[in-house]
């Protein structure tokens, strides 16, 4: 249905047009005298195309025009005067109205101008939707492509203020603690410093019904240093197992309210992908967390079966974080590092227990069998996704620097650096630990063989790194040797 609105003050010019637009397929015409009672009808109710005389009594139909215009950006706005100059054709067209007739006009001339200016609406709403399709495309596939949450909710909220005439649009999340959201993030399009001060806190928290969970908008006004503005926000709901978990929030200034149908539909689609990347997100999070507990209760299991190693992945760890952060790894190479230290001897749950414990040196065979748990360690994981950042770890840390190590005798940096760098922490606290047939070494002795070794058994940089760290100290604030499991002394280490 085509919505047509039609203004003059001339009783008789607003039936003439009507008549002649009778022949306009589902469309209905809605005509007005009083200019007044046309913008309160165009300011709640959806128009399409809105005819009006330019100069009625004490009313212009610029007023008009620009009233149309804030309220559906979109309508096409015809003028009609009998007084015409070029000054006004200008303002009118500058404006945004879409033409001027001049009166008297035929009727063909109107219904072709008519004809034309729907057929420009179409094209340009075929243009808003297909740019909406193209974001909501774009977040679709972040969606598919298991983006991380953050910045899919960047996305999704940048999207927002993209395709619907908004200036700001931000998305919050509760917060199951509290109960209470939190922002998220927001987007605001380029306006004047003192509105977008007023944006930047603008956004409901509350009013959704959490029965019928529907959108909920609130119009007031605003005065940014005096000036009397209109302003709208609307809140979609992201809901998820039929819970409202987050709002996605639009905030307009000075106009808006009458949001299209299609941009409604478009912000629900995308409070919908929000609410999808949320509980995804939530998931995920379960299932990390449940492979991390379940793998750290095998580790666990090895050190409680290996008396040499009773709390020796979580010394790896609290060494090797020290040594990368000087390393200057990134953050995703950081986040890799805690299950790679903490799995990276989790072959040895296939190793005998008369090997792993056996109080002596082993032998040729057995020896064998115990180079056996690095590639046993990758079997046992592979195919876990979340256990892949560890693979590099559990592979190589028996690899040396001159090539001389297992499984593959990899050399120099074709050792994966997570192998060359645990191999060096892994040695450091073994020498450090006590076993069966010997005391722990102490920190001399450690830090000795770690220099004696450098550039043959060990990467000589992350040697150098080493000795630096513990130099300043960083090394004896990391960690603290001995839990008692195994009659180990307490004991701090202390710089060289
Ligand atoms: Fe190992």
């Amino acid at each position: 249905m085509i919505n047509i609105v039609v203004v003059d003050d001339e009783q008789y010019i607003c039936n003439i047009i009507a008549e002649a637009l009778d022949e306009f397929k589902d469309c209905k015409i809605t005509k007005f005298n009083e200019p007044e009672h046309a913008i309160k009808f165009i300011e709640n109710n959806s128009i399409d195309l809105v005819l009006t005389d330019l100069v009625m009594g004490n009313h212009s139909g610029e007023k008009i025009l620009e009233m149309t215009l804030i309220n559906h950006p979109d309508t096409v706005v015809i003028l009609m005067t009998g007084y015409p100059t070029v000054r006004t054709a200008i303002s009118v067209l500058r404006k945004g109205g879409y033409d001027y007739l001049l009166k008297p006009f035929k009727l063909e001339d109107l219904k072709a101008t008519i004809r034309r200016g729907l057929e420009h609406q179409r094209i340009k709403r075929e243009n808003v939707e297909l740019r909406a399709q193209i974001e909501l495309m774009k977040v679709n596939d972040a969606l598919a492509r298991g983006i991380k949450l953050q910045p899919l909710i960047n996305l999704i909220v940048d999207s927002a203020v993209r395709v619907v005439p908004a200036q700001s649009a931000s998305i919050l999340l509760r917060d199951k603690k509290s109960g209470g959201f939190d922002l998220q993030h927001q987007s605001q399009i380029e306006v004047d410093k003192e509105i977008s001060a007023f944006l930047r806190g603008s956004y409901l928290e509350n009013g959704i019904n959490p029965k019928d969970k529907q959108p909920y908008l609130v119009n007031d006004e605003i005065q940014p240093n005096g000036r009397l503005l209109k302003r709208s926000m609307i809140a979609f709901p992201l809901i998820s197992r039929g819970e409202i978990i987050g709002i996605l929030n639009l905030v307009c200034i000075d106009h808006f309210s009458h949001l299209s149908t299609g941009q409604l539909r478009l912000i629900s689609l995308l409070a919908a992908s929000a609410a999808a990347a949320v509980e995804s997100n939530f998931q995920e999070r379960n299932l990390k967390k449940s492979y991390m507990l379940t793998i750290k209760a095998l580790a666990n299991a090895i050190e409680a079966r290996d008396v040499c190693t009773a709390g020796h992945t979580d010394r790896v760890f609290r060494i090797a974080i020290t040594i990368a952060r000087r390393m200057g790894w990134g953050a995703s190479q950081m986040a890799k590092l805690k299950s790679g230290c903490i799995l990276h001897d989790i072959g040895k749950i296939g190793v005998p227990d008369a090997i792993l414990n056996k109080p002596g040196q082993l032998d040729e065979e057995e020896m064998k069998v115990m180079k056996m748990h690095p590639e046993l360690g990758v079997k046992i994981l592979s195919g876990i996704p979340f256990m892949e950042p560890a693979l590099p770890y559990i592979i190589a840390h028996h690899e040396k620097y001159d090539g001389t190590g297992y499984p593959y005798g990899l050399r120099g940096e074709n050792i994966p650096i997570e192998g060359r760098l645990l191999s060096v922490v892994d040695t450091f606290d073994a020498i450090m630990s006590d076993r069966p047939y010997r005391p722990g070494g102490g920190v001399e002795k450690a830090l000795n063989e770690l220099i004696r070794f450098k550039g043959t058994q060990f990467d000589p940089d992350i040697v150098d790194v080493f000795i630096s760290a513990y130099n300043a100290g960083s090394i004896s604030r990391a960690i603290v040797y001995g839990n008692g499991k195994n009659g180990q002394k307490r004991m701090v280490l202390n710089p060289v």
